[in-house]
């Protein structure tokens, strides 16, 4: 370590001692918002970041050295389509270099029977493949790309042969939370260890397609319902993950598992943030690595400080029993829906924004037609 590493080093742990701040566990790095498939339940931002504003494969690199210096365990590459860029191999190589646990989450376009086995020689640690759909006539129609759902499988069979350790997300909502024993099917067939049952989160262009993506109340029991029996009928076999729509829940999701405490995200031009809906909340900047350090950001930057521990916290959280099981819910769920990122989390049944959380899902519940999905855009572009 250089001397100024050593200095560095040093200034972050007086400052996690000042602030009882711990060193983040994980990084979503998003190399790229490019990506084949058009998904209307992305949470991607609606102003998505085009090739020209990507960071180049020598500042992800360093990223990842710095990541791992201030103590980042694990790596989630993710997108957009991490495939789209073309160094991903260099990247996974040099995520292990620095000692990362390497996670790439995918929807498998744009892997190549080759690309795969570079991706092992490289040192890849683990697969999160994404599901549009059980069918081929569902999956290319939600993920707007003809032919994607039978290369999926085609790459979910050389992820098998090649012993990737797998797992499964699937995005559930209206139009295929009916289909969800299927699904659950689908990860015992596909060889995966674990599957990853995901409501859909109202963020980004799922944001803009909420009133057509929205379950139902009856919905969401009968997923409850069907979950748990999948979880002990596959004990021991597949682990079932299930994250329940935050706006039926009585109280907020623990978002991020508080705001700056654990992870970290990494946008395609280097902003770094405490989430990835974080750039919704005005007034917040966001600071870029490399050039300013992740350790640096994470420490001392006004957005990291900004909604971290509890002395931000309105009164209702701050003397409440739940305080430290959700840390407050989600600033960007406060934002979205009660347009006030300090305001108590509106899915919260002591929040005054609760009224109004439960119009919407009533006006929604009564509306007869769904509107049609808006498809998340970005010219692919060539790659750098
Ligand atoms: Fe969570 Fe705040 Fe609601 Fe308590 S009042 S349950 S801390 S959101
Ligand atoms: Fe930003 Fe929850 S997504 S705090």
């Amino acid at each position: 370590m250089s001397p100024l590493d050593e200095a560095h080093s040093a200034s972050y742990v007086g400052w996690r001692i000042r602030r009882g701040v711990n060193p983040p566990m994980a990084m979503l790095a998003e190399l790229t918002h490019r990506c084949p498939l058009a998904c209307p339940y992305c949470s991607n931002p609606t102003e998505l970041l085009g090739r020209e504003t990507e960071l180049s494969t020598e500042q992800w690199v360093e990223i990842f050295q710095q990541a791992a210096e201030i103590g980042v365990l694990q790596v989630h590459l993710s997108g957009g389509e991490p495939a789209a860029r073309r160094d991903l191999v260099t990247l996974v190589k040099a995520a292990r270099d620095a000692g990362l646990y390497t996670n790439l989450i995918t929807s498998g376009i744009g892997l190549t029977d080759r690309r795969l086995e570079e991706l092992d020689d490289a040192g890849l640690d683990h697969v999160q493949l994404s599901l549009q759909g059980v069918t081929a006539a569902i999956a290319d129609r939600i993920g707007g790309y003809k032919g994607g759902f039978d290369r999926k499988m085609h790459v979910a069979d050389r992820i098998r042969a090649i012993g990737f350790p797998l797992t499964l997300n699937a995005v559930m909502h209206r139009e295929n939370l009916p289909d969800l024993d299927a699904t659950i099917d689908m990860a015992v067939r596909l060889g995966a260890r674990r599957t990853e049952i995901a409501c859909v989160q109202f963020q980004g262009w799922a944001l803009t397609n909420r009133s057509a993506l929205q379950p139902t109340r009856d919905q969401v029991n009968e997923a409850k319902r069907i979950v748990k029996a999948a979880q002990e009928r596959l004990k021991g076999k597949l682990v079932v993950d299930f994250v329940p729509p935050d706006y039926y829940s009585d109280y907020p999701k623990a978002c991020m598992n508080g705001w700056g405490s654990t992870g970290l995200n990494v946008t395609p031009d280097g902003s770094v943030m405490p989430c990835h809906a974080a750039a919704t909340i005005p007034n917040l900047t966001f600071e870029k690595a490399p050039d300013r350090s992740l350790g640096d950001i994470w420490y001392n930057s006004p957005a990291f400080n900004a909604y971290r521990g509890t002395d931000w916290m309105p009164d209702q959280c701050k003397s409440c029993e739940r305080r430290d099981i959700d840390h407050g819910g989600c600033r960007c769920q406060a934002m979205a829906i009660l347009n006030d990122p300090d305001a108590v989390d509106p899915v919260c049944r002591k929040s005054c924004g609760r009224a109004m959380l439960d119009l919407l899902l009533e006006a929604e519940a009564e509306k007869k037609e769904r509107p049609l999905y808006v498809f998340r855009k970005l010219k692919i572009g060539s790659d750098r």
